[in-house]
């Protein structure tokens, strides 16, 4: 008994044990410091404009790991736009990154998953973090595709601009209207869920900017580019923050070149408002995009990469 006993306690002193715990009101602010500290870590490309990404605005539900009384990581889920899929982000205090602690904060993303009753998970891992790569492996999950960061450095020289085309800045007032033009762009691109009435529209609201669109001889709407600026963030290469989102040519109007006048369109206002590079992010398997953005002189800066694996029913095998 008493040797047991001192068996134990030695255990204990020697590895201190992992467990998890649901983050509440009151450990909010715990989370959000750890996700802060390996976002920050790993890639700050991650980063949104002027403020962090809160833990809390993201995931829906989350849990924190602890060694022994440290809290030392973060495990995050959101639903996906496919039912049973959900999606997870981690984080991993840079000084306590250990390819057993990656595995238990792979292992509560796992865990959260199973007790929200999803049946797949895919992880969202920065390309630079080669801690959580490892251990998603481990764990039985694998790269389906990435969401690569492209940035068109100051240095390469502009482009004509294409001005026979009329442009618009166009806003909340004709949602609809966007929402059909994105809508029937997208469809058919890997994974296309139609964008819901109320994303587009929230992402009007938090972007604080008009889209550019290109219309047609009725006045329809046939592109569209959603320009971004923030002259207090910054983009990789360091002058104000200039992103381009939802580049999009109605599927009719594909291949004649308009894609190549809206990108350079959007690349002129950026720095007509500051910019000095502008960035932008494509799916990977988008090879038509990746090839037109190449060309105009965007380089790979960076990436999240989507590991995905079946969420199993109960977790029995706890790693150790
Ligand atoms: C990607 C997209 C905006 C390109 O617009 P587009 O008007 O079709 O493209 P362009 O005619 O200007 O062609 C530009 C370049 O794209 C590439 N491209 C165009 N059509 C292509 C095709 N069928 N296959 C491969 N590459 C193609 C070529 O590199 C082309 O350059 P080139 O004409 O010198 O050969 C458009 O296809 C689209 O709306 N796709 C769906 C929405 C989307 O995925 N948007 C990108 C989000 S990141």
């Amino acid at each position: 008994m008493l040797a047991a006993e001192s068996k134990n306690t030695r255990q204990s002193l020697a590895v201190p044990a992992f467990r998890t715990t649901a983050v509440t009101k009151a450990t909010a602010d715990l989370g959000d410091l750890l996700w802060r500290a390996s976002q920050d870590a790993d890639d700050i490309l991650f980063r949104p404009p002027d403020e962090w990404w809160p833990l809390s605005g993201w995931s829906h539900v989350s849990s924190l790991l602890w060694r022994g009384p440290l809290p030392v990581g973060i495990a995050g889920l959101a639903p996906s736009a496919f039912p049973g899929r959900a999606e997870a982000r981690l984080g991993l205090a840079p000084a306590t990154r250990t390819p057993t602690s990656a595995r238990h904060a792979v292992e509560a993303a796992l865990q959260l998953a199973a007790e929200s009753g999803y049946e797949e998970l895919v992880l969202a891992l920065p390309g630079a973090a080669a801690w959580a790569r490892a251990a998603a492996s481990e764990a039985g999950f694998e790269p389906s595709h990435t969401f690569q960061v492209l940035e068109r450095p100051a240095s390469v020289s502009s482009r004509r601009i294409e001005r026979s085309l009329e442009f618009e800045a166009v806003g909340s007032e004709r949602l609809d209207e966007l929402l059909a033009a994105l809508n029937a762009a997208y469809e058919g691109s890997p994974d296309f869920v139609p964008i819901a009435r109320a994303t587009l529209a929230a992402e009007l609201a938090m972007a604080k900017s008009p889209f550019v669109v290109a219309k047609g001889e009725s006045g329809e709407i046939l592109a569209t580019a959603h320009l971004r600026f923030s002259a207090t963030a910054t983009n990789p290469s360091g002058g104000p923050y200039a992103w381009v989102s939802n580049l999009t040519v109605l599927p009719a109007a594909q291949g004649l070149g308009l894609g190549r006048k809206m990108i350079r369109r959007a690349v002129a206002e950026l720095h007509a408002m500051g910019a000095l590079s502008v960035t932008l992010g494509v799916d990977s398997r988008n090879l038509r995009a990746v090839r037109l953005y190449e060309s105009e002189g965007f380089q790979f800066v960076g990436e999240l990469v989507f590991w995905s694996r079946r969420v199993p029913s109960r977790r029995t095998d706890p790693v150790r």
